[in-house]
């Protein structure tokens, strides 16, 4: 990455589809990608020894339980990996730059589940009701990146290219979901960007089926409600994000670059 003041960087979850994304990028030197095995977070004691034996000045979270059916069936696990496993870190984070004297940046990669997902078009003021474990899992993980001073809390969602599993998709259904180098830019610039709080990150209103019907044209229609009836637990109707903020931060990093 361009950017002068943040060099070294924590990358959690750097076997994840993110993750890979973030690390084959290019955008980011100097960083350090412990495995689960490395660096559990669930474990406080494998994140203080961690911490205690590695040094940066940036953290990039992507590590979690991010399947939402398994975060549905298994909530105990999403506890431990989303809320646990975030506020291990933060409280991680706060110990090392007292011990430095120096501020550590925090990007946290969350969600537009976070978010009651019914009427869509939501900013970062609106009320947070997750529809979901998973959502709520993760908005407590935002309680937690909440007590430090240099974070950014991005709340997206993103599919990758290459791994559309399913051979239908609805068309009633809306988010702003990027793809996941599109996401990679974005937390390249919120890292060196000094924008502290809560960001959605996303692109225009899109359906699923016509998101991914770009990319793999043998994909089929379907309706939300055909979806619905397979699964027990509930899914987003409208999920779309105002990125005004966004497009604000992004215009002005670009004018500068
Ligand atoms: N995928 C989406 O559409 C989407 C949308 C919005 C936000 N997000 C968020 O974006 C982030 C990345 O998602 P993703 O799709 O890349 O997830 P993913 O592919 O499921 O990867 C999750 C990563 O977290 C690691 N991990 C899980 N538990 C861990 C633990 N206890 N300690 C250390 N590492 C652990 C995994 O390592 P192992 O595989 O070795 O366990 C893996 O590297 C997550 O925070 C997710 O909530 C995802």
């Amino acid at each position: 990455m361009g950017g002068n003041s943040v060099v070294r960087i924590l990358l959690t979850g750097g076997s994840g589809t993110l993750g890979r994304h973030i690390l084959k990028s290019g955008l980011f030197k100097n960083v350090t990608a412990p495995s689960h095995h490395q660096m559990d977070v669930t474990k406080q004691e494998s994140v203080e020894m961690f911490f205690a034996e590695n040094d940066f000045d940036a953290v990039i979270h992507c590590a979690a339980l991010a399947r939402v059916s398994e975060c549905e069936q298994q909530p105990e696990k999403a506890i431990a990996a989303n809320a646990t496993g975030t506020c291990n870190l933060a409280a991680a984070v706060i110990k090392k730059e007292r011990k430095r004297n120096k501020s550590i940046r925090f990007v946290h990669i969350s969600t537009d589940a976070v978010y009651e997902c019914t009427k869509g078009n939501y900013n970062e003021g609106d009320a947070t009701i997750p529809y979901n474990k998973y959502g709520w899992t993760k908005l407590c993980a935002e309680a937690a990146v909440n007590l430090l001073t240099n974070f950014c809390i991005i709340r997206t969602r993103f599919f990758d290219p290459e791994n559309i599993k399913y051979d239908s998709y609805a068309t009633d259904t809306h988010s702003s979901q990027i793809q996941a180098s599109e996401l990679v830019k974005a937390i390249a610039t919120l890292l060196e960007n000094g924008f502290v709080g809560v960001i959605n990150v996303g692109g225009e209103k899109v359906s699923d089926y016509d998101a991914y019907k770009r990319l793999k044209p043998s994909i089929k229609p379907c309706k939300l409600k055909d979806i619905q009836a397979k699964v027990s637990f509930k899914l987003p109707e409208d999920a779309t994000l105002d990125t005004t903020l966004w497009k604000k931060i992004e215009k002005r990093h670009r004018e500068k670059a």
